[in-house]
């Protein structure tokens, strides 16, 4: 199947062509946050959500939620401050001026205060494409004491609980670390002109894990 996309290069290249990197000894936190979103959490998302136009991924890193998009049909713009090899790099979501597409969804850097930036920022430039937002985001922050107001400002149209997933880079330092494995999910879907209360809902990651992405990692994806 053709896709119709902007972006998209391919995935990092081991240095020891194609096999895996030997697993390093794991930090406190992963540099530059670097917490990839597995497929299933994205398929789950396109099961309940409809983003009628293009996509801005906009903290894509090596393109887990982007390709996933892409597979669905979806033309994606994938950008990330950070080179994985994927999309284009050197892009500072904070500083962006305009909007690159109509709807932005990621899983964003979540340490000091960065996904609530994204959140800002984001339904900045929704509000002017008229698109949504859908943030994958620490179950946590829905919860505290700092953000609540914040979350009465401005309600997402839906929430919707994940379980069973676990956004670690386990192809670059091996299987997550018990503690990492306790972290609970929520998408955050934020639509125009929706007032008052949040739906919340709940999702399967294992339903939504047996899918097989027809996205190849090694494959180079040509603009369009
Ligand atoms: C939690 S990871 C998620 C990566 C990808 N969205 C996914 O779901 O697999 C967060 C990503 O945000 C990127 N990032 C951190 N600060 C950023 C910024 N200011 N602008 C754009 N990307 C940023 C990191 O390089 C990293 O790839």
């Amino acid at each position: 199947m053709m896709h119709s996309c902007i972006i998209i290069g391919a995935t990092p290249r081991s240095p020891r062509s194609g096999l895996p990197p030997t697993p390093r000894s794991i930090p406190r936190r992963i540099p530059n946050e670097f917490y990839p979103t597995p497929p299933e959490a994205t398929r789950a998302l396109l099961s309940v959500e409809r983003f009628d136009g293009s996509i801005w991924e906009p903290a894509c890193g090596e393109g887990a939620i982007a390709n996933v998009l892409v597979d669905a049909g979806h033309k994606v713009v994938a950008t990330d401050l950070v080179e994985y090899g994927f999309g284009i790099s050197g892009i500072d979501f904070l500083k962006e001026l305009r909007p690159r597409a109509k709807h932005i969804v990621t899983n964003p850097p979540y340490g000091s205060g960065l996904a609530d930036a994204f959140a800002e920022k984001a339904l900045g430039f929704a509000a002017e494409t008229g698109g949504s937002v859908a943030m994958l985001l620490n179950m946590a922050s829905l919860s505290h004491r700092r953000r609540t107001a914040w979350w009465k400002a401005k309600p997402p149209a839906r929430l919707y609980a994940i379980d069973d997933i676990v956004c670690w880079p386990s192809h670059r330092y091996g299987p997550a670390p018990e503690y990492f494995t306790k972290h609970r999910y929520i998408w955050a879907v934020w639509t125009p002109n929706h007032r008052g209360p949040s739906a919340f809902w709940w999702l399967s990651g294992a339903e939504f894990r047996a899918a097989q992405s027809s996205h190849n990692n090694n494959k180079k994806r040509r603009i369009t």
